[in-house]
């Protein structure tokens, strides 16, 4: 299969293609345009000429077009989480939940088309106002470059695309280099579902070219990133003035409280651990179970975690397959070396087979462990124990980044404690920070990134606000 570049409506061909390959076999799944930077111009250009068409949809077509492409979607449930396995390895059920929340999220956007709206100002509240009526309206930025990653390759970019198609917006999308494939079949449903030609454009690309194009180029109003604090840096410093959302790593924590009850709990974690093999920004990374409960807790932990099916993503009931890359199986590999040779103890996995890394979990790794304090982005936890519970609040804390967090208590005073004293973008009382629904707002703090999405709050940083204002006098 040969895939083109989508600008303007229409599949281009491109001056040069690369293999695709699925994570797990190694075959080779397609020849993928390789966006150059004149490839990127000539999207850019079409974004930029439809946006006018754009701005000027009425909401109720902006709507229509959004809830058509959920329900295309929809029809194609099955063939859609193919596609996704195919290409990023994520195990089958998963990629047909992805699928499922995809259909959400553009259904959230057509709702959300219909609501965006200003108000009114109380003009006469300062001196001087007398005498006016004001109001405000949201009107579109204009053109919005969407660079997205390879773990939720169709609801990621739905977060990015839905909003910005409901606020009359035109785009450019970046997918990720490993799974541009979900992308352009979104791009294919919204031109059947009616969407102008140059309202949505696709470039593939694998290097730094078209990213720079796109966040350098003048007509471009907002960058809105999902990937690594190294790369949303290096837009952040590169954008100017643009508008720039950022949604980067975490190395997220989840707190397990004296009283607990495991049995309820346990298979959550366990999910929220390794699910996508631990590729999700939300992934539990560390937990800090209460001593008197620890010992049960990594018992039952282990055992759940060394009952997940490992292998082939395309059956029914694998819960764990291949990492993206040879690269990151290899990276997270010297992280747990490293740990255990600082002291950590490995009680499970450890080893990889076939760019498969098997579940791993190590016990009382030190904070300053890269298994600790980066993101691992991998199927790899640890656990340690807090004796007061405020200390375990403190070492959720003690991070560079700040998504999300899970605490699981019964007391209702500690509850509130870490509600207000973990300094993430969203607490999770009695969960895992692994939970997300997509209309829920959702971003981090610190090395976490800046802005919101869930779609209502992707809209609104996607419309600029303008005051208008008349004299009666
Ligand atoms: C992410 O990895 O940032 C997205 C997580 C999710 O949508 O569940």
């Amino acid at each position: 299969m040969k895939q083109n570049l989508w600008i303007n409506g229409e599949n281009v061909e491109a001056e040069n293609y690369r293999p695709l390959f699925n994570p797990y076999t190694g075959g080779q799944i397609a020849e993928v345009a390789d966006a150059t930077s004149a490839e990127v111009i000539r999207a850019i250009d079409s974004a930029a000429e439809a946006a006018g068409q754009m701005a000027e949809m009425n909401a109720y077509n902006r709507a229509d077009i959004l809830r058509r492409v959920a329900d295309y979607i929809a029809e194609d449930r099955e063939e859609c989480a193919k596609l996704i396995v195919e290409e990023s390895s994520k195990p089958l059920k998963a990629a047909r939940a992805e699928v499922d929340r995809t259909i959400m999220t553009y259904t959230f956007a057509a709702e959300e088309a219909r609501r965006i709206q200003g108000e009114t100002i109380p003009m006469d509240a300062a001196p001087g106002g007398e005498g006016r009526i004001a109001y405000t309206v949201k009107e579109p930025l204009g053109v919005i470059a969407a660079i997205t990653p390879f773990n939720f390759p169709m609801n990621l970019v739905a977060h990015k695309v839905g909003p910005a198609i409901a606020a009359g917006n035109t785009v450019v999308l970046k997918p990720a280099s490993q799974t541009p494939l979900s992308a352009f079949k979104i791009a294919s449903y919204f031109h059947k579902a009616g969407l102008p030609a140059g309202a949505l454009n696709v470039v593939a690309g694998s290097g730094k070219s078209v990213g720079d194009v796109l966040i350098t180029d003048d007509r471009v109003k907002k960058v809105t990133f999902t990937g690594s604090p190294e790369v949303g840096t290096y837009i952040r410093e590169k954008a100017g003035l643009k508008r720039v959302t950022l949604e980067l790593g975490a190395n997220s924590a989840l707190i397990v409280d004296e009283g607990t009850d495991l049995s309820k709990a346990m298979p959550r974690i366990v999910t929220g651990a390794f699910s996508n093999q631990g590729q999700v920004c939300i992934s539990i990374q560390r937990i800090y179970v209460h001593e008197n409960i620890a010992e049960e807790f990594v018992s039952q932990f282990v055992k759940e975690a060394g009952r997940l099916k490992v292998g082939d993503p395309m059956e029914e009931e694998t819960d764990v397959a291949a990492m993206i890359s040879a690269g990151d199986v290899q990276r997270a590999l010297s992280w747990i070396h490293d740990a255990v040779g600082q002291g950590a103890e490995l009680v499970l996995g450890g080893e990889s087979e076939q760019q498969v890394l098997k579940p791993t979990v190590l016990l009382n790794a030190k904070p300053t462990d890269k298994i600790s304090c980066e993101e691992v982005f991998a199927p790899v936890v640890h656990i340690n124990t807090y004796k007061d519970f405020d200390d375990a609040i403190t070492q959720v804390n003690e991070s560079q980044f700040g998504l999300q967090a899970g605490v699981y208590t019964n007391d209702l005073q500690k509850a509130f404690r870490a509600a207000k004293n973990l300094h993430v973008g969203g607490v999770m009382i009695n969960d895992i920070p692994t939970f997300r629904v997509d209309h829920m707002p959702y971003g981090g703090v610190k090395q976490s990134g800046t802005g919101r999405e869930g779609v209502k709050y992707a809209v609104e940083e996607m419309t600029e606000l303008k005051l208008v204002s008349f004299k009666l006098d």
